[in-house]
């Protein structure tokens, strides 16, 4: 046997939280990496025998997922080269490993002591530059001179703590309901009773499953998750109750680069969120529900899961749940790397423990979710809203914000500000103001070029485009979408093509190739933006763009290949002439922009 009986053991408590074994797979092959270091046929045959798997099956999902596919080594590096991380100056960190270490990025030094990894966005890009030793907490805004520091043994990388300072704040003025105030966290249960926790959810009690999602889709309040659905309303797509159990999906992936909030609630306030989801849960009549985590937030996972085992223990969960005579289960689950998993369907595949690749719809997750079963999926941040509306009612919801745009969100703002951070703040604040009243502006005499508004999904602005109220239908007078209001910033040196070209490999590196269109799509797009960006390209490379994202858009089974085709056409759109000019210069003609 190659892993410890207290692995085993591990696993197989982990196994009954679930209605099927396999729920608990990834988890499996988490704890199984952590103990052995690269997962290899031996360990999928060990780990598939608790689940009733041949090792192939196993090594199929394992291999779909980039945390369990990093290089061996006793410390794995992994530096986050996403945009906002690369803004701030993350290449340096990768050429100062590399120099140090002896060793190209993506490889292990012969001695198995380290590898370096270049890491997809670790959703914490107010903290840029970002970097992950094996699954430790992040060391969050690093210098080249502390990892220069701290890679001078394994054991230093794998001790090393660099705590950040909390970003996430509720600026003067407001009256916050999201974050704890003055930087304070509340993990624990007696915290957040001290602040009237879970008295929502005692209201909600009184109050029939329509009652309660109705009250909700009159405050207005839309999913913080990235499409803006009115979440009341989806909660009614349930079928009427019937003897099948049904389930409650919470989203908390939060891998798109540029969107960094979820985690902020999951840290300070666990248990607003899981207040919500109960709410929500009376609202569809869930039995169970189960949250979906992204595998690198290991601080965040033990926090919420320590609260909800807290909240067990108190009886606001389990058997006769806050004594409404029913029982309610709620458990988490790791994900493994890889940015479809927050696509919804894509995610209850893999919190069924398989591959996370999303599934054609008809039939929605409501009809069919997870297991086979009707499920609602709400974000993380969408539900952590839900007990306040209970407490203070719709009308006083939708005063909160604007019209069609109700309540507070967590706007993020990364990339080229003094102060990046989450700011609590209502719907529809001016985008200027965000930049320069809250992010604290640009350094001294630089300008904003572009503004990427919620996610590098989302159609980027340029700099005389910031005038604009930041609520899901102001946005787009300007052609852009409200996203997940992770807004990146991007001052007068950055370079376009560039910018364009770190979105697209992150496309092409994340889709799950079911479809044509994306699989191939995004590798064009990639590979095209490369060449104009190393000088090589020819003006017909700026008609193939276009050409390629109108071969991608609304062609496929998610929403992926859209996200890929808006990226790479709008930066062309919106900074033609700058493409233009690397194609006749032959050159990229911004020397000072960040490196890639
Ligand atoms: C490629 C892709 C990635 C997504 N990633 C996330 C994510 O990390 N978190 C999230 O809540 N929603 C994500 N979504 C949106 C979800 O599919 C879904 O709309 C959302 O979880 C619903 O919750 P909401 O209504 O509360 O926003 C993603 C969508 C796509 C197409
Ligand atoms: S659009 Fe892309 S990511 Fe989505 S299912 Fe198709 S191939 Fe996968
Ligand atoms: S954490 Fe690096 S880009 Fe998001």
């Amino acid at each position: 046997m190659l892993l410890s009986s207290a692995t085993h053991e591990k696993i197989r408590n982990e196994i009954p939280h679930f209605p099927h074994p396999r729920g608990a797979l990834l988890f499996a092959l988490h704890q199984a990496r952590d103990e052995v270091g690269q997962l290899n046929r031996e360990v999928y045959a060990e780990v598939g025998s608790l689940f009733g798997m041949r090792a192939g099956e196993v090594a199929e999902v394992a291999s779909f997922y980039s945390l369990f596919m990093l290089p061996p080594a006793k410390a794995v590096i992994q530096v986050c080269t996403n945009l906002p991380c690369c803004l701030r100056g993350a290449r340096g960190m990768v050429e100062m490993l590399e120099h140090r270490l002896g060793i190209q990025a993506g490889t292990t030094s012969p001695d198995g002591r380290f590898a370096i990894a270049e890491v997809e966005c670790l959703g914490s890009c107010g903290s840029a530059p970002v970097v992950q030793v094996n699954r430790n907490p992040y060391l969050e805004f690093v210098t080249p001179e502390y990892l220069q520091e701290i890679v001078g043994s394994p054991e230093a990388a794998l001790d090393a703590r660099h705590p950040a300072p909390i970003i996430s704040i509720i600026p003067d003025g407001v009256d916050g309901y999201l974050l704890p105030p003055n930087g304070a966290k509340w993990p624990a249960l007696d915290d957040y009773r001290a602040h009237g926790g879970y008295q929502a959810v005692v209201k909600a009690g009184a109050m029939t499953p329509k009652e309660i999602a109705g009250l909700v889709k009159d405050a207005g309040l839309r999913g913080r998750g990235g499409a803006g659905f009115v979440t009341g309303l989806k909660w009614t797509f349930m079928p009427p109750k019937d003897d099948r159990p049904r389930y409650l999906a919470i989203n908390a992936d939060e891998s798109e680069p540029g969107t960094f909030k979820d985690r902020q609630i999951m840290e300070r306030n666990p248990h607003l969120m899981i207040e919500g989801i109960m709410i929500a849960s009376m609202a569809v009549e869930a039995n169970a529900a189960f949250i979906y985590i992204r595998g690198e937030y290991v601080d965040a996972y033990a926090t919420v899961r320590s609260a909800i085992e807290q909240a067990y223990q108190a009886g606001i969960l389990g058997e006769n749940a806050l004594g409404f005579g029913r029982r309610f289960d709620m458990h988490i689950q790791p994900g493994a790397g890889a940015y479809i998993c927050g696509e919804e369907s894509g995610m209850l595949e893999s919190m069924e423990g398989k591959k996370g690749q999303p599934r054609k719809r008809p039939p929605f997750p409501a009809q069919k979710g997870l297991w086979g079963q009707p499920t609602t999926v709400d974000n993380a941040e969408t539900v952590s809203h839900v007990p306040a509306i209970l407490m203070r009612g719709a009308d006083w919801f939708k005063a909160e914000g604007v019209e069609k745009a109700a309540g507070h969100t967590l706007f993020g703002v990364s990339g080229h500000v003094k102060n990046p951070g989450v700011f609590e703040l209502k719907l529809g604040v001016n985008l200027r103001d965000l930049i320069y009243k809250y992010a604290g502006g640009l350094e001294e005499g630089r300008t904003v070029k572009a503004v990427v508004p919620g996610g590098v999904s989302m159609p980027v602005l340029r700099g005389d485009q910031i005038d604009i109220a930041m609520d899901h239908e102001s946005v787009r007078k300007v052609n852009t979408l409200l996203g997940t209001a992770g807004v990146i910033v991007m001052d007068d040196r950055t370079c376009m093509v560039r910018a364009a070209l770190v979105i697209a490999r992150f496309f092409e590196h994340e889709s799950c190739g079911q479809c044509t269109q994306c699989r191939e799509g995004t590798g064009w797009i990639y590979r095209i933006l490369g060449r104009i960006e190393r000088g090589e390209g020819r003006l017909e490379d700026l008609d193939q763009i276009k050409a390629t994202s109108d071969f991608m858009e609304g062609k496929c089974i998610c929403a992926l290949s859209d996200a890929a085709a808006w990226a790479g056409s709008n930066f062309l759109r919106q900074f033609r002439s700058e493409f233009e000019a690397h194609i006749n210069q032959h050159r990229c003609p911004l020397p000072e922009s960040f490196s890639i």
